[in-house]
């Protein structure tokens, strides 16, 4: 939509994609009501200009512990200067949707923040923000549907200019497919040069020219891993199965630092990709670019002239065999279907009435997009449209387990492997997790990844520590433990208290022998050094127990070491876990001085101001 004739302006940030999904949404509904709408991410979007927009919709997420999506930083400092003054936003009109998760503390921070800010710089709100949940039954769009209507009607009553035909007038579907946004350029073989790339150069090649790309998604890989050690942790009846797994570099090596994390981009399993492409009617080894259509931005894509395999580009690009796929694949299939009872079905997946429905049939299901082509088969989607729709083939985030000074070349990682049944009872794996389960040594495969810095950082020697890690929560700790274990021979440590829980002794006790050797006399753990090592088995009584009563059992000696400048460290896969943990350890301080649960918490606020209180968590 050219930007001259636009009445809404849709400024998203997202840091899955999700985000990304809503705005796009949201764009779309407005434009099919006769309102031209422009999507824009907010670190493409010069944010001195909102002055002159009457009326945007933000839509941005909130990740982790509170924090924003990477393309909102640089926009945020931007609202957050103090010369912009209360008036400078007083002809702009604004909604804000937020998407967050409810389990976590600091649920929807960044849409909450945003709203006020843009209120104290003048501008005036069109309807109240929605906060969409990730925990909603039918998750964020259980909330953006009601709120994308009461956002039409609430425009239109504000000036009708927005919607002539009203704003519940909707141009019918069949006539309304939008075009695909991207065009795929067939390359003659024989007039390729016989270029051969690295590796790293197809894969950044690859990922850079597709669409769902997120900013880091578009650098080369950092380097490549071997896998050297492939150990299960937990034993025979233990209801999961974590591993150790150790690489090697194969080329350069990166440096890296305890807490830091990697990002692996898996593969999928080649007879899904083939049975995909076959599904398809693709040629598999036709070479193609991608590029935006004309209409859009086209001006702003750097075009890559070099083609690559369309089996690579599947291959590196496009989840379709673990995401599920979003809501407007349904309906963009829905135009595709021959079959009139397909069609029907579609398209009422697509429709508010059928969200529920949708949300069971597909998400709950984690029917990848494979899966949900071959319960269609009358559908044959264009290849431009599942390179804008088939969920991106994302990288995931672990956290390393090992210490680049205990472990030089080296990098350890702690993972579950993670698998469940669906309500229709289908198992379901994680893909990079079973993926790496899958690989021997002997394969030799090089592994794609990047490093960075997570929310934990390397803590210097001199620091007292108290670490909070139960399950695979105990993987960055491991690195930490090994690292202070090397410097204890040259120097003087700060002493470490360490709680670790897992729900039976005798089968999920990770590395039991490793943190047993740090606990007993002299060690890094043990109690002559000033430190410890607790243990919660959540399952071996009949009333479950979490590392945060054992860390009220402990209460005074916490309390000591917090007084002797430690810093507190949690990691862990529960969502709950670390606003509990952060509960006992109110308990705790409010205990041991005397002081009201409040003074308690606005202490550990402060130590969290003060960089001694950090928290990685995932899901
Ligand atoms: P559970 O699965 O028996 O409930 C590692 O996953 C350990 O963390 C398990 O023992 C698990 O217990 C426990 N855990 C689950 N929820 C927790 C919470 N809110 N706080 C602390 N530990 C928790």
């Amino acid at each position: 939509m050219g930007e001259k004739q636009r009445k809404l302006l849709v400024l998203y940030a997202s840091q899955t994609g999700n985000a990304l999904d809503a705005a796009e949404r949201i764009g779309r509904e407005a434009e099919r009501r006769g309102c031209a709408a422009s999507i824009v991410s907010t670190d493409e979007f010069d944010a001195s200009s909102i002055p002159h927009e009457e009326a945007v919709v933000f839509v941005v997420s909130t990740t982790g512990q509170g924090d924003p999506p990477d393309s909102f930083k640089g926009f945020w400092r931007f609202l957050l200067q103090r010369n912009l003054g209360k008036y400078w936003l007083q002809r702009v009109r604004f909604a804000v949707f937020g998407l967050g998760d409810s389990g976590y503390q600091k649920y929807n921070f960044v849409a909450k923040k945003l709203d006020k800010r843009l209120s104290d710089l003048g501008a005036t709100t069109i309807i109240e923000k929605g906060l969409g949940d990730d925990q909603h039954p039918s998750g964020y769009e259980g909330t953006l549907d009601p709120w994308m209507l009461s956002l039409w009607s609430t425009l239109y009553q504000i000036n009708p200019k927005y919607f002539p035909k009203g704003p519940d007038v909707m141009i019918p579907q069949d006539e309304m497919i939008d075009l695909p946004k991207y065009r795929i350029v067939y390359h003659k073989r024989e007039t390729l040069e016989p270029k051969l790339l690295a590796e790293s150069d197809i894969i950044q090649r690859a990922r850079g020219m597709s669409p769902g790309k997120l900013s880091k998604d578009t650098s080369k890989p950092d380097c490549f891993l071997k896998m050297t050690r492939n150990e299960v942790l937990t034993k025979a009846g233990s209801t999961k199965d974590v591993r150790h797994f150790e690489f090697q570099f194969s080329s350069s090596t990166i440096g890296y630092e305890v807490g830091d994390v990697v990002e692996i981009l898996p593969s999928q399993n080649p007879s899904a990709i083939d049975a995909f492409i076959e599904r398809c009617d693709l040629d598999p080894g036709s070479f193609i670019t991608v590029r935006r259509s004309e209409t859009e931005n086209s001006d702003k894509e750097v075009i890559t002239e070099v083609p690559i395999k369309l089996k690579t580009f599947v291959e590196l690009t496009m989840d379709v065999t673990s995401a599920s796929p979003r809501r407007y694949f349904f309906e963009v299939m829905s135009f595709y279907a021959t079959a009139e009872h397909e069609k029907e079905r579609l398209q009422y997946f697509a429709s508010p009435e059928g969200r529920d429905d949708l949300y069971n049939y597909n998400q709950k299901e984690r029917r990848s997009v494979l899966e949900v082509l071959e319960d269609f088969p009358s559908v044959q989607v264009p290849f431009e449209w599942l390179v804008q729709l088939v969920p991106p083939l994302k990288p995931r985030a672990f956290s390393i387990s090992s210490s680049p000074l205990a472990h030089p070349a080296q990098v350890h990682l702690t993972v579950s492997i993670v698998s469940w049944i669906t309500p229709y009872k289908r198992t379901r794996k994680g893909l990079c997790s079973s993926w790496l389960a899958s690989l021997t040594p002997e394969q030799e495969i090089n592994i794609p990844v990047w490093f960075h810095k997570g929310s934990l950082p390397a803590p210097p020697e001199s620091l007292p520590l108290i670490l909070v890690g139960p399950g695979t929560g105990c993987a960055p700790f491991r690195g930490f433990i090994a690292e202070r274990a090397v410097q204890a021979q040259s120097s003087p440590i700060a002493p470490v208290m360490f709680f670790f829980g897992c729900r039976n002794k005798d089968t999920d006790f990770l590395y039991r022998d490793l943190w047993e050797s740090h606990a007993r006399e002299g060690g890094m753990l043990s109690e002559e050094k000033g430190g410890g090592f607790y243990t919660a088995f959540s399952r071996d009584q009949p009333k479950k127990v979490y590392v945060q009563h054992k860390m009220r059992e402990m209460s005074k000696k916490v309390w000591d070491l917090l007084c002797d400048g430690a810093a507190v460290y949690v990691a862990g896969s529960s969502t709950q876990m670390p606003s509990d943990v952060m509960s006992a350890l109110e308990e705790i301080v409010s205990e041991e001085t005397g002081g009201s649960k409040e003074i308690a918490s606005r202490w550990l606020k402060a130590l969290e101001k003060a960089g001694r209180y950090h928290v990685e968590a995932w899901s």
